[in-house]
């Protein structure tokens, strides 16, 4: 297996990129069906228009709702689509996702929990649906990296590992970014035609939600670290960063509401000046910024009477917590 060479944003000619890859995909897929699955990131979202513009309705897109993703995510990114021309189908797997997730605590166990879930189960039974034998994926040479050395097991890297798409799951895969990191990316989605609320959108990782739950995932867990996500976002809106996060411990603290004791949980927040995810610096947020957040989460959120804001670096902590 020959190593993926890089194309740096700088030296990327977006023009020349969208028709080779649109070329190869056509040539690839040939007069077959593909399909995508669109969460709404700048990567899938890039891969999504690569593959709308080499393939139009023989492309099907995907919006997989696994449960784990943001407030009001699938409406708001099919919208986005359908105004560019592009037809995205949700596909309800809630109940699959938090079937697999049950009882699991360890990271890596989640993150395979997740990926077995997606290209096993859903991803299967949309092949068969469609009669693809192609799926089309917006892996980015970051993920490659950091699954290699073992760091994190990023959810779409299986080429690299040894394994075969074909043989594990009954399809392929073509990854067209793959030479890209994010900031190359960013460059492609502009030049597709994507609007600045996606090709600048916050990076967000493929095991969503989950990732940012330290401990077992459920429902209700979910729940909260959605609402503090939604706090967080709206909160650091007009903050420049490369990503923002809202964090849910598995250890219980001493706090007191109202005169009485309470067992708390802890939400940790973590805020990233980077270039490319691959080294990173907490951002030096205002400290009255930090006070509201922490303010309305503890005010809004039941339960949780610990905020706490990451000042470590990456490395050696990673961006996401699991
Ligand atoms: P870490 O936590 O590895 O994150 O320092 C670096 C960047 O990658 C994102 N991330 C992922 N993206 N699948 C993805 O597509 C994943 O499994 C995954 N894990 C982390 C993370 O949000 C950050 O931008």
């Amino acid at each position: 297996m020959s190593p993926v060479k890089e194309i740096s944003a700088a030296s990327l000619d977006t023009k020349e990129f969208i028709k080779e890859k649109a070329a190869e995909i056509s040539q690839i897929v040939g007069s077959g069906v593909a399909i995508n699955a669109l969460s709404g990131g700048v990567d899938s979202s890039a891969v999504t228009m690569l593959g709308h513009m080499a393939l139009k309705e023989r492309l099907k897109s995907y919006f997989i709702d696994n449960g784990i993703m943001r407030e009001g995510e699938s409406q708001q990114i099919v919208s986005v689509f359908k105004k560019l021309g592009v037809n995205v189908e949700i596909i309800d797997a809630q109940n699959e996702f938090f079937d697999a997730l049950q009882g699991i605590t360890d990271p890596e166990a989640k993150r395979e929990a997740i990926t077995q879930t997606f290209y096993k189960e859903v991803f299967g039974r949309l092949v068969k649906k469609s009669e693809a034998k192609y799926l089309l994926q917006g892996t980015i040479l970051t993920d490659i990296d950091e699954t290699v050395a073992r760091i994190k097991r990023q959810h779409n890297v299986f080429e690299q590992l040894g394994i075969d798409p074909q043989e594990a799951f009954g399809y392929k895969i073509i990854e067209p970014l793959v030479q890209l990191r994010k900031d190359g990316v960013r460059k492609v989605a502009e030049a597709t035609g994507l609007p600045l609320g996606i090709f600048k959108r916050m990076p967000f990782p493929g095991p969503a939600l989950a990732a940012r739950v330290i401990g077992e995932v459920t429902r209700e867990r979910i729940a909260l670290v959605r609402k503090a996500t939604s706090i967080l976002e709206e909160e650091l809106a007009s903050v420049k960063a490369f990503q923002y996060m809202a964090i849910l411990h598995n250890d219980r603290v001493t706090g007191m509401r109202e005169n009485k004791r309470e067992f708390g949980q802890q939400i940790e927040i973590r805020c990233w000046d980077s270039i490319d995810a691959r080294q990173a610096r907490p951002t030096r947020l205002d400290f009255s910024i930090l006070e509201e957040l922490a303010s309305r989460i503890v005010s809004e959120l039941p339960g949780v009477v610990s905020v706490t804001y990451n000042i470590a670096t990456k490395p050696p902590s990673t961006m996401e917590a699991i």
